[in-house]
């Protein structure tokens, strides 16, 4: 099984340096590119490829660069942003391939910037992932010593510069359009859209901003053509995917599988099941703001078009379990206290509507919960839900709520009707590993 994206990783030792990444033949893809092809055609190969965007939403990176102004007579300078922010709840993929092989994020950068003919490129880091803040500083400057990042690379017309960003640390920070307004050094909230950050983005400029696993696709389509990407996953979405699992399982961590790998072959073969005493209720596919799915679910493909199918979203492509000694109340009740206190406060849904929920949740698993509470938390699901706020964080944060009405229900009747958690007595807690 080839595993382009972390075939350079050696888990026990620090990173290739770059004699050893080239020696591996890194930044052959962004001298091909730049030395023998048009930045049209490198747009097409990634169309063609069907890559799409490994942030969460799955847009397509071909489609998203086409809409970038090209030409002699496009706005400059142009900026290319991998958006490093990974503070999804879970999700932890992003990490392992910057610490693993930070060369590959510069290589990526490149290849990229100059299918968009960018000038500027900005790495935004989540703050507290300091080692690999230490990792890119040094393979920036190995990277631009050596000529490729800066003016005329590979002694063509096409300049390209990239610095490291380090994130202020909130979760709003990985929007892009906050995260452009951070970048610009003011208040991170969301952007009003239209303008996309494509036509107007990083100071009124065109900017791409594109998820960190998704631009490390990039130099392996250019370097080993299409068919061979698509060739990679199990369906007709092209190419391989990090999955990671987290929870109660004998062997949490992150993996490069084909695309399309079914959910059990992931949750049993490679994460090993679940831990002794441990039975498996449902997960949460691709980060804390994607919806729950069940048992009767997990042999459908971790994929972007497979999981609408069983009401959820294959998000970030990192499954956090639920098992049955975590109180699926408690579950959900930590994952909106997270939501309400990284909201920017922007709309009023989200940042009235995410701390009444979190406040009727607590009173739920405190045994305070009225038989209204339910009907009460359904309706926040629909008022904080898609198109009533001005990004996707409160409807996203309703996605675990509202599915763990439908597939726990029951338990939460019981902390109705038993006035108290019943797992309390049971010694779980929130979250916790045995
Ligand atoms: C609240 C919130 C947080 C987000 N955090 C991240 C993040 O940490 N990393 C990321 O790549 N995308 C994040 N996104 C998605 C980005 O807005 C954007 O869609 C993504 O960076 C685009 O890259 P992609 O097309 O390669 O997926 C977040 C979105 C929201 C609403
Ligand atoms: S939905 Fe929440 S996080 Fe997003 S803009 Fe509105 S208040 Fe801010």
């Amino acid at each position: 099984m080839e595993r382009p994206l972390t075939q350079r990783i050696r888990p026990q030792a620090d990173p290739m340096n770059l004699a050893e990444y080239e020696d591996t033949g890194g930044y052959e893809a962004a001298r091909k590119a730049v030395q023998t092809m048009a930045p049209q055609d490198v747009q097409r190969l990634v169309t063609d490829s069907t890559l799409r965007g490994r942030g969460g939403a799955g847009f397509a990176t071909g489609l998203k660069w086409s809409f970038v102004p090209m030409g002699l007579d496009a706005p400059r300078p142009k900026y290319l942003v991998a958006n490093a922010d990974e503070m999804e709840p879970g999700t932890f993929k992003d990490r392992l391939l910057l610490e693993g092989d930070p060369h590959q994020m510069v290589e990526s950068m490149v290849v990229s910037a100059y299918a968009i003919q960018a000038e500027v490129g900005y790495i935004f880091l989540r703050s507290e992932y300091k080692r690999a803040a230490r990792l890119l500083h040094k393979a920036i400057a190995e990277a631009r010593s050596h000529g490729y990042l800066g003016r005329n690379l590979f002694g063509s017309d096409f300049s390209f510069d990239l610095h490291l960003h380090t994130s202020a640390g909130r979760y709003i920070c990985g929007e892009e359009t906050a995260l452009l307004n951070s970048l610009e050094g003011k208040r991170a909230i969301p952007r009003s859209k239209p303008p996309y950050p494509q036509t107007a983005g990083l100071w009124g400029k065109p900017t791409v901003v594109q998820n960190v696993e998704t631009l490390y696709n990039v130099p392996h389509i250019v370097r080993h053509g299409v068919e061979w990407y698509r060739g990679l996953g199990h369906g007709h979405e092209g190419g391989t995917k990090l999955y990671g699992v987290s929870g109660n399982v004998k062997r949490p961590g992150t993996w490069e599988l084909p695309m399309g790998t079914t959910m059990r072959t992931i949750l049993e073969e490679y994460a090993g099941g679940m831990c002794e005493g441990f039975s498996f209720r449902g997960l949460l596919p691709g980060g804390a703001s994607t919806a729950f799915v069940t048992e009767e679910h997990l042999d459908l493909p971790m994929d972007f078009e497979s999981l609408p199918r069983a009401g959820s979203r294959m998000g970030t492509g990192t499954m956090i379990v639920l098992d049955d000694r975590t109180c699926p109340v408690g579950f959900v009740r930590n994952l909106e206290h997270f939501f309400a206190q990284e909201s920017c406060g922007w709309c009023t849904p989200c940042w009235e509507g995410l701390s009444w929920t979190e406040r009727i949740l607590e009173g739920l698993e405190e045994g305070r919960g009225r038989p209204e509470d339910l009907d009460l938390l359904t309706m926040h699901t629909r008022l904080i839900g898609p198109g009533r706020t001005f990004c996707a964080l409160a409807p996203g944060a309703m996605d675990p709520l509202q599915s763990a009405l439908k597939h726990f229900r029951a338990d939460f009747e019981r902390h109705i009707h038993e006035r108290r958690c019943p797992w309390r007595e049971q010694g779980a807690t929130i979250g916790a590993r045995r």
